[in-house]
C-alpha cells in the first residue's frame, strides 16, 4: 500500500532513490523517514490500515516488547511512545547490520517497507507506562539530564525525529545502553555484546560516572 501511495509523488521518489543511496548523509536520511511517516499520518484513511497491519505484524514482536510496546523484558527496549522517524530509522539499521542484535538483525532483514512504517506507526501510538524510581536519585538525575542531554532528547525527554525518546524507558536497558556506548568511546572489548555505534552518544556517554548514568536513569525511567 505504501509503495503505491508513494509512485503517486515525483518527491516521494526521489526520497526513495536517495535512501537506496550508501552515501547519503545522515540528517537527508532521516528526513526521507520522516516524509513517508507524516505521509500516512497526514491521511486519516492511510492512517487507519497503518495502525492495523501494525497490530497485526506486532504479534511477532510481543513476546519481547509486549503487546502494546511496554516491554517485558529488562534488557528489551520500550516501543510505546517512542518517535515513529526514529524508530523505523532503527529497524533500517538493524536491517543494514548497522546495529547489531541476533534477532533483530534477522526480523528486520524480512520486512517490506511497508511492513516497518507500519510497525513504527503502531508502536510510536501506544502509551508508555513509566517505572518510577527513587525520588532523590531522580531529582539528581534530573540536573545532568538538563545540562547534558536535553539539548537533544528534548525538555521532557520525549525525543524527536533524530533523538530517541528517552522518557518512561526501562531502566535496565538505559542502564546496559549508556554503558555500551561508553565502553566503545573507552575502547573496551565488547566480545559477543550487541554493537551499537554512535559517535554522538560514545563520546556523551565517555563522560559519564557510575553514579551519573545510575542518577540519570532513575530520572528518566520514572518520566512520563
Ligand atoms: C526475542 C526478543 C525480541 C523480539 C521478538 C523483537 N525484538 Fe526488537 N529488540 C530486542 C532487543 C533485545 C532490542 C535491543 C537491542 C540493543 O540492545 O541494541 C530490540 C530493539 C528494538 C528496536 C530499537 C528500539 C530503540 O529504542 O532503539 C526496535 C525499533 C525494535 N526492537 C522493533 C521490533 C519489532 C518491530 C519487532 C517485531 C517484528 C521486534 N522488535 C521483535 C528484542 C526483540
Ligand atoms: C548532541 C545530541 C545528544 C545529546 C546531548 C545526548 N544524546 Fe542520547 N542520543 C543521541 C542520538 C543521535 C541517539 C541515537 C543514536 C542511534 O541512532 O543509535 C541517542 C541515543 C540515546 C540512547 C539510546 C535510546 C534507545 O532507545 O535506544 C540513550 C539511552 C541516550 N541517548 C541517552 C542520553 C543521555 C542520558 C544523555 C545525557 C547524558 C544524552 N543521551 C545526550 C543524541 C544525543
Amino acid at each position: 500500500m505504501v509503495y503505491r501511495k508513494l509512485t503517486k509523488g515525483l518527491g516521494l521518489l526521489i526520497v526513495l532513490g536517495m535512501l537506496a543511496s550508501p552515501s547519503i548523509a545522515v540528517e537527508d536520511e532521516v528526513k526521507g523517514l520522516m516524509l513517508i511517516i507524516e505521509q500516512q499520518l497526514d491521511d486519516p484513511g492511510a492512517r487507519q490500515q497503518a495502525m492495523q497491519a501494525g497490530r497485526n505484524r506486532a504479534l511477532l514482536c510481543s513476546y519481547c516488547h509486549g503487546n502494546d510496546g511496554n516491554s517485558v523484558k529488562p534488557d528489551v527496549p520500550n516501543l510505546a511512545g517512542q518517535n515513529p522517524v526514529y524508530l523505523l530509522d532503527q529497524i533500517g539499521k538493524f536491517a543494514r547490520g548497522e546495529r547489531k542484535n541476533f534477532v533483530m538483525n534477522s526480523l528486520a532483514k524480512n520486512f517490506t517497507l511497508d511492513d516497518k512504517v507500519n510497525l513504527a506507526i503502531y508502536y510510536a501510538d501506544q502509551t508508555v507506562q513509566p517505572r518510577p524510581q527513587n525520588k532523590s536519585l531522580a531529582a539528581r538525575g534530573q540536573r545532568i539530564y538538563t545540562q547534558r542531554c536535553m539539548s537533544c532528547h528534548g525538555e521532557q525527554g520525549h525525543g524527536s525525529a533524530e533523538y530517541a525518546r528517552l522518557a518512561g524507558q526501562r531502566p535496565e536497558y538505559l542502564h546496559l545502553t549508556l554503558e555500551r556506548f561508553r565502553a566503545n568511546e573507552r575502547g573496551e572489548q565488547q566480545d559477543g555484546e550487541d554493537v551499537r555505534r554512535s559517535p554522538i552518544m560514545e563520546s556523551i556517554a565517555g563522560r559519564l560516572s557510575d553514579e551519573n548514568i545510575e542518577v540519570v536513569v532513575a530520572y528518566l525511567a520514572g518520566l512520563e
